[in-house]
């Protein structure tokens, strides 16, 4: 057997879907920390980003074979700092440190103790077997809540599903890829959508049925709901066979749409006004994401609800924020897709305005991913638009409806909100051309002349 001569070197090869090859070492975990059941795993501190998650030991391979090619599929800045901080660790650690290691099949067998030191890298695969939910923003210092929410996904590629009894309103974009997880991770789910065909595909996938909103609610201990805006939003719960006519003490109402804090408000009144517990939960994300139970979730309202939630949100989400009072996770929502909206307006006017002055609007992308503004949602948004391709990831109408909810926001505390209300008229001509149902990229459009 070969020795390898450096600090327990290795990287990780994970399915971490849009996270590319990274380097990172192990360190021993947070005292309160569960350690995963199952595959054995160790605790990964990320280099350059100082993230942390539970790493599956056939994960991880050594570091400086592998460097070389890592290099050259990721090009990022960030990534390039991450490396010259593994350098800089290296030269600190020459001399101080001689842990020697067997191959990595014999790493593989071995106990590692705590401290020990390692590189690793998340290999970019995109095969997404796993519903994955690692926290990659998680940092020891500010203790996010949802850390074991992350850790036992990532590294078991399971989590142990509660054994309440799941109900799901709204088989959209969003709700399709959650309900999906929710199943995959071995919930019980009953679902129900508006236009009934959409069930169809998930009852096949073990989903039981409910013919009402109220009949789904009476059925089960949870019931969460995603559907479009306000006005669905209500009609869901006080129409017809809807929501309340179901609600009984004890039962469990969440709210995923991205709505208006005054319809949460009202919501949660008439929920609890039955002896109904309710919690909001809009999430941050894209149908992508959703898909890869990769979403973002911001909670408010009963805190015991969002506990009971504790498996559904791992099996949906890469990790989630409570809010407190019901009503803060709406305002957090709109202030997050109000930034967001925003920011796509200002890039399809920069690409319009590039190719006004005969500039190639490769080329600026290419700019563009080189500098700050870097990142996933700005490489695949102006890629989609170069390659003309609209398909819905987030719709355009949905994203208006978020502008417009942030701008009322604005106006109820007599905040200014100039640039939201410049993007939102943008959108509402999008909306004059026919692209409510393209992706939120399609604002590009409202450029063209
Ligand atoms: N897509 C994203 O990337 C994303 C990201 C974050 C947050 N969100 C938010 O999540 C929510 C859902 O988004 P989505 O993308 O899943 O939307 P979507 O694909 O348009 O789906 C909307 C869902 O709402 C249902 N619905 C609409 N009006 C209804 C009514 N009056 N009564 C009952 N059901 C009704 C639809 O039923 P039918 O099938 O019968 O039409 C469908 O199931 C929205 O609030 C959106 O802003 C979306």
């Amino acid at each position: 057997q070969r020795w390898v001569n450096f600090s327990l070197m290795m990287f990780l090869r994970g399915k971490l879907g849009r996270y590319p090859p990274w380097p990172g070492k192990i360190v021993s975990p947070p005292k309160d920390l569960k350690k995963p059941r199952g595959k054995k795993c160790f605790f990964v501190k990320f280099f350059g980003t100082e993230d942390h998650a539970w790493i599956k030991v056939e994960q991880l391979k050594p570091y400086h074979p592998h460097k070389e090619d890592m290099v050259k599929i990721n090009k990022g800045k960030r990534f390039q700092q991450a490396v010259d901080a593994v350098e800089e660790y290296l030269k600190k650690a020459k001399g101080k440190e001689s842990v020697s290691l067997l191959s990595t099949s014999h790493y593989v067998a071995q106990s590692i103790p705590p401290h020990s030191l390692m590189l690793v890298v998340l290999s970019l695969s995109l095969s997404l077997s796993l519903s994955l939910s690692l926290s990659l923003s998680l940092s020891q210092d500010t203790g996010s809540t949802s850390i074991q929410a992350a850790d036992s996904t990532a590294v078991n590629g399971s989590i142990t599903p509660t054994d309440k009894r799941i109900g799901f309103l709204g088989l959209g974009l969003m709700g399709s890829g959650i309900v999906s997880n929710l199943l995959k991770m071995g919930h019980v789910v009953t679902v129900w959508n508006r236009t009934a065909e959409k069930c169809d595909l998930f009852i096949q996938e073990g989903a039981r049925l409910g013919r009402t909103p109220a009949e789904v609610v009476s059925m089960c201990d949870i019931t969460f709901s995603c559907v479009s805006d306000p006005k669905a939003a209500r009609d869901l719960v006080l129409g017809p066979s809807g929501v309340l006519q179901g609600i009984r003490p004890g039962k469990c109402y969440v709210e995923m749409s991205t709505v208006d804090p005054e319809t949460i408000t009202e919501l949660s009144q008439v929920i609890t006004s039955r002896g109904g517990r309710f919690l909001e939960a809009p999430v941050s994300g894209s149908q992508q994401l959703s898909n890869d139970g990769m979403l973002v979730i911001v909670a408010a309202g009963d805190r015991s609800v969002y506990e009971d939630c504790s498996s559904c949100f791992q099996a949906m989400g890469k990790t989630s924020f409570f809010l407190g009072e019901a009503g803060n996770a709406a305002r957090m929502m709109l202030v997050l897709n109000m930034v967001q909206g925003s920011f796509m307006a200002t890039i399809a006017e920069g690409l319009t305005l590039a190719q006004a002055t005969g500039q190639s609007q490769q080329t600026f992308l290419d700019i563009l991913c080189q500098g700050q503004m870097a990142s996933t949602f700005v490489d695949q948004k102006c890629q989609n638009i170069l390659q003309g391709n609209f398909k819905p990831d987030y719709y355009l109408k949905h994203i208006q409806k978020d502008l417009r909810l942030a701008i009322s926001m604005g106006d109820s505390v007599n905040h200014p909100t100039p640039m939201a209300a410049a993007a939102n008229e943008v959108y509402k001509r999008a909306k004059a051309l026919d692209q409510s149902d393209n992706d939120m990229s399609a604002v590009y459009r409202a450029y063209i002349h």
